[in-house]
């Protein structure tokens, strides 16, 4: 990259060009660079790295897409929690079919990640829900997420009904809230660079192993 190219890539939100480049080995695992890009997201000072989008398609073949937030990760799969009534997980329950997208701005970093959804346990949903504060574990009670509001203040008075309802004792999980976790086939890397001459770096997984390629930008 010139001198100029850089300057311009510094001045215009473009930082991330003026970084190295991820060394990608031939076998490399796509959860450890995702864990490497996670951790740099993290310490750029990005507000709220662990925010993605979540896309679904209803039956009539309408896509949409809404933000929510990463809460852990593994060779497994990447967690989010909802309401299980919420559009999302209607639309999700008869497509299984997702897509999540990242976007690190300042390091002008993206990944799109492809794959499924399934349900997890009542215990890992139960202990995160515990781990909550109280304020949000009755606001998971009250809201009927997705749902119309019958009325201005029927939130507030359904958070006042729950707050009465578990006064002076643990707030239990509910049976239409927990996590979702989302198995993926394909994740991509793409980093920003000068001259729209952009980095995509894709895994594939094929029979159980995960197939690397680079496509153009
Ligand atoms: C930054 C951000 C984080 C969010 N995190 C969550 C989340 O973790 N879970 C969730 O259900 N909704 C979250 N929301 C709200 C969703 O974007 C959405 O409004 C809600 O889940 C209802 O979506 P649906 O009607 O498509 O199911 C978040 C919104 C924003 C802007």
């Amino acid at each position: 990259m010139t001198f100029i190219e850089k300057l311009r890539c510094l001045l215009t939100f473009g930082q991330g060009v003026a970084l190295p480049l991820p060394e990608i080995k031939p076998n490399q695992s796509p959860f450890d660079l995702f864990q490497q890009w996670f951790e740099e997201a993290n310490k750029s000072g990005i507000l709220l790295p662990e925010a993605m989008s979540v896309s679904s398609v209803a039956q009539n073949g309408q896509p949409s897409s809404r933000m929510v937030l990463l809460k852990s990760f593994n060779e497994e799969g990447f967690v989010f929690y909802t309401n299980y009534g919420s559009r999302k997980h209607s639309e999700l329950q008869q497509n299984d079919k997702v897509a999540l997208l990242f976007h690190w701005n300042i390091l002008q970093r993206q990944v799109r990640i492809e794959g499924t959804i399934e349900k997890l346990s009542v215990k890992q949903s139960e202990q995160y829900f515990h781990s909550r504060d109280r304020g949000s574990q009755i606001g998971a009670w009250a809201s009927k997420q997705s749902q119309k509001l019958s009325y201005d203040d029927e939130l507030k008075d359904r958070v006042s009904h729950y707050e009465e309802k578990f006064a002076g004792h643990e707030v239990p999980l509910p049976n239409f809230w927990g996590g979702l976790n989302v198995k993926p086939h394909y994740i991509e890397f793409w980093q920003g660079r000068a001259s729209r001459l952009h980095d995509r770096i894709c895994f594939e997984k094929q029979d159980q192993c995960w197939q690397q390629f680079k496509l153009h930008p």
